[in-house]
């Protein structure tokens, strides 16, 4: 089956050949692509949590592809009270080519793959988002080139996008340095996993440590969605905000990134990211490419 779970799950080759199908499309424009490759085909998009980029970016692709896509919050669904995600899988495989699930736990993701017949992708999980760092990679690839032992840092919360880039930096052979507050580390399975496959990452308190000599600095949300009222952000955060003091450190050409939405003041200055570094419009961009790679890969076994 050809799920889109987390991107260190993926068969060997096809993360790298998805980045080239989604570079494909982005050159063909905007617009119905020539031969509609999901042409009758149709996408359900479960969402439990609140989305701009993902579903707009998803709904497009399956548009532009030929097909189509149904927006399913999951609180008007049977599922939001009480239908079984077992028993939800099955009946949306008699009508569906593909399901997109953005989820509060990552086991109800983990489930509806279990029993689903078509494929299955995660739209962000409390664990990972393997979409969002999927066009991040391929922005980080346009504009510094081949990403493969370049270095990363990662600032502030150790979240699912933290750990997509943890899975990301083993496929894609990247140095990941993580500066994380204490209490605040990614997935503790992930860090183990990065040890047992001798994954390149190091992870530290210190911001200026992890952005010495890097090529992104990449930062997200102090509070993600299912976060809120859980921690005191500005006293946990205080020390891990993206400025020009993290830059001056960081290489020349250093890039900054942020998958979005964002809170100016916050995990990053208003300076920062509307200056000449920031890269969050093409990345916000190049989820669309990116999804129409994972769909037509996923639902057509299409790829470049
Ligand atoms: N970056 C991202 O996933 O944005 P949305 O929450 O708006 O989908
Ligand atoms: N870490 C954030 C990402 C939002 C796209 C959250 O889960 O809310």
């Amino acid at each position: 089956m050809r799920n889109l779970i987390d991107i260190n799950l993926l068969e060997d080759g096809i993360a790298r050949k998805l980045l080239q199908t989604a570079k494909f499309y982005k050159s063909s424009g905007r617009g119905l692509l020539e031969g509609a490759p999901l042409l009758g085909r149709t996408l359900a998009m479960i969402f439990e949590k609140p989305s701009t980029r993902t579903r707009i970016s998803f709904e497009v692709a399956m548009t532009e592809l030929g097909g189509s896509a149904i927006y399913l919050d999951a609180k008007s669904m049977q599922m939001g009270r009480g239908e079984s995600i077992a028993d939800t899988a099955k009946v949306l495989g008699r009508y569906l080519d593909g399901i997109m699930i953005r989820t509060s736990k990552h086991e109800t993701l983990i489930e509806m793959a279990a029993h689903s017949k078509i494929p299955v992708i995660n739209g962000l999980t409390d664990i990972s988002h393997p979409c969002q760092v999927f066009a991040d990679i391929m922005t980080f690839e346009e504009k510094l080139g081949d990403i493969e032992n370049k270095i990363v840092a990662w600032i502030g919360d150790g979240n699912n996008m933290a750990n997509s880039w943890i899975h990301a930096s083993k496929v894609f052979n990247f140095k990941l340095r993580l500066a994380c507050p204490n209490g605040r580390l990614p997935n503790i399975h992930i860090i183990q996993w990065a040890k047992d496959n001798s994954v390149d990452i190091e992870i530290m308190d210190d911001p200026l440590k992890a952005c010495k000599d890097s090529d992104a600095i990449c930062t997200d949300t102090w509070v993600s969605m299912g976060d809120e009222g859980t921690i005191n952000p500005e006293k946990i955060f205080n020390n891990f905000q993206v400025n020009e003091k993290l830059f001056k450190v960081a290489s020349d050409n250093a890039i900054f990134m942020h998958c979005l939405p964002a809170h100016r003041g916050q995990e990053v200055t208003e300076e920062i990211i509307d200056g000449p570094r920031s890269v969050v419009w093409d990345e916000a961009e190049n989820r669309l490419h990116v999804q129409k790679a994972i769909l037509s890969w996923a639902i057509a076994d299409k790829l470049i």
